[in-house]
């Protein structure tokens, strides 16, 4: 196979080397389109054929429903990795030794705290705000407090914003759901590992001492390793096109935050849930959201399916649907949301519309209904994406950074008005 794309244009004939990735993906390198052609360019809405970087982080394959993190499944270390293993292997590229492992955790539990005005400023938030602008807000609040966290030029001060964001972030993820809850804003415990510590922030009463449910503790275990990364997508790609401003780690972050927050991206988790609940209140008739969902007249989309990428199925839902039949289970939790998800799930994956649009139950469809058994409010689901989804996004800013790659600005076609004169107000 040639390893060279021509490209002809105005009758022009032009090549453009072909870019090779490890698992044979194949691109077309157009750096010198522009230049050579004279000002073609590329339009591709939605980015959906183009590549914005080269990565060794995440591999997917949407067709064959394969995800790995840095050369390995998604279903071995979801299996037997934990957390913060997995975020050391998608920061630093190798899975831990015990010692580098033992490390990382102890410089993250040194970061553990934040700014006592921190609070101020939560106690400025009205009490309905969402969660996620306020952990957007905060993340970026955070650049005030640690300035030097701006500044990564060398290794080690990358090092330091990395290990600081990991120790503050899970306290303003628990910060947001106490506050809108009425409980009093607490920290975790050195004795405990990553998620224990979520979880002991997330739930400790006041007036009791908070025991780990190890049922709920591996379920989270999973469910953050499952949303750990996932290549160029909606909120990564914010985060790499504000970090190439070299705006910073954090506010690069707080711009992601707010991408993941859109219902169809992260969104989606909190919207499934809303979505059952509404066709519970409406008697729990699948069909009709069904007919709802086909219809091209009604906006309305069952939330949950599809995918920009998986068009065969969700490698992540496999995983996530058998946790969750577990969960409920080991809780003893019979939940009528779940049947209504369950004939949801049935009628679409026997209907032409969904299997001939290759529409199959994404990871947000599973995912609510474990934060819904774990007692995680609904409103609180897309951030608990986002704190699984923070060392995906630091990795990728730091390779976007280590690889020096240019400030990210895509160009357009302009289809306005042409050059007019200005007309006085009186005349128009
Ligand atoms: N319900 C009904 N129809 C749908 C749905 C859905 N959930 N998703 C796609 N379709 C239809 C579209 O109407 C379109 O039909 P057409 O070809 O007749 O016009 C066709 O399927 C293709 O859909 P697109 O919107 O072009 O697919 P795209 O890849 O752009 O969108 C997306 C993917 C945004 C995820 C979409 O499937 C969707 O809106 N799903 C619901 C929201 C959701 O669950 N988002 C979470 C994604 S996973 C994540 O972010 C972690």
């Amino acid at each position: 196979m040639s390893d060279i794309a021509t490209l002809q244009v105005n009758g022009e004939s032009y090549e453009f080397p072909l870019v090779k990735g490890s698992e044979n993906e194949t691109a077309i390198d157009i750096k010198s389109l522009r230049t050579a052609t004279g000002g073609v360019i590329t339009l591709d809405a939605g980015f959906k054929n183009t590549g914005s970087c080269k990565s060794a982080i995440t591999f997917l394959n949407g067709e064959e429903g394969t995800l790995r993190y840095r050369g390995y499944s998604i279903e071995e270390l979801a299996e037997k990795a934990d957390f913060l293993e997995v975020a050391f292997l998608l920061i630093f590229g190798e899975l831990p030794t015990a010692e580098q492992l033992e490390k990382f955790h102890s410089d993250i539990k040194e970061q553990s705290i934040v700014d006592e005005d921190i609070k101020k400023i939560i106690d400025a938030f009205p009490k309905n705000a969402h969660p996620m602008g306020v952990l957007s807000s905060l993340t970026s609040a955070l650049v005030a407090f640690n300035p030097t966290s701006v500044n990564v030029d060398s290794e080690e001060e990358m090092y330091n914003s990395i290990v600081k964001i990991m120790g503050k972030f899970p306290v303003l993820v628990a910060w947001a759901m106490r506050k809108k809850q009425g409980l009093p804003l607490n920290y975790g415990s050195k004795s405990l590992d990553y998620v224990e510590n979520v979880l002991k922030m997330m739930f400790e009463k006041p007036n009791e001492d908070y025991e780990i449910n190890p049922i709920v503790k591996n379920a989270l275990d999973k469910l953050l390793i499952l949303h750990a990364d996932h290549e160029q997508n909606c909120s990564t790609s914010t985060v790499r096109v504000v970090g190439s401003s070299h705006a910073g780690l954090f506010a690069s972050l707080s711009a992601g935050i707010s991408a993941l927050w859109g219902p169809l991206h992260g969104g989606a988790n909190q919207a499934v849930l809303e979505m059952l609940g509404a066709i519970e209140e409406d008697g729990g008739d699948t069909k009709k959201y069904m007919a709802k969902a086909k219809d091209k007249e009604d906006p309305f989309r069952l939330m949950g399916f599809g995918h920009r990428v998986y068009k065969n199925f969700d490698p992540r839902a496999t995983i996530i649907k058998v946790a969750a039949d577990e969960v409920l289970g080991d809780l003893g939790i019979e939940d009528p949301i779940l049947d209504i998800a369950k004939g949801l799930e049935q009628e679409a994956l026997n209907d032409p519309y969904f299997v001939d649009r290759k529409l199959y139950p994404n990871v947000d469809f599973y995912s609510g209904i474990i934060y819904r058994a774990m007692g995680i409010p609904t409103e609180m689901f897309t951030v608990m994406f986002a704190l699984g989804r923070l060392p995906g996004w630091i990795a990728q800013w730091k390779e976007m950074r280590l690889g020096k790659e240019p400030i990210g600005r895509p160009r357009q076609v302009y289809v306005g008005e042409k050059s007019r004169p200005f007309v006085a107000v009186e005349k128009r």
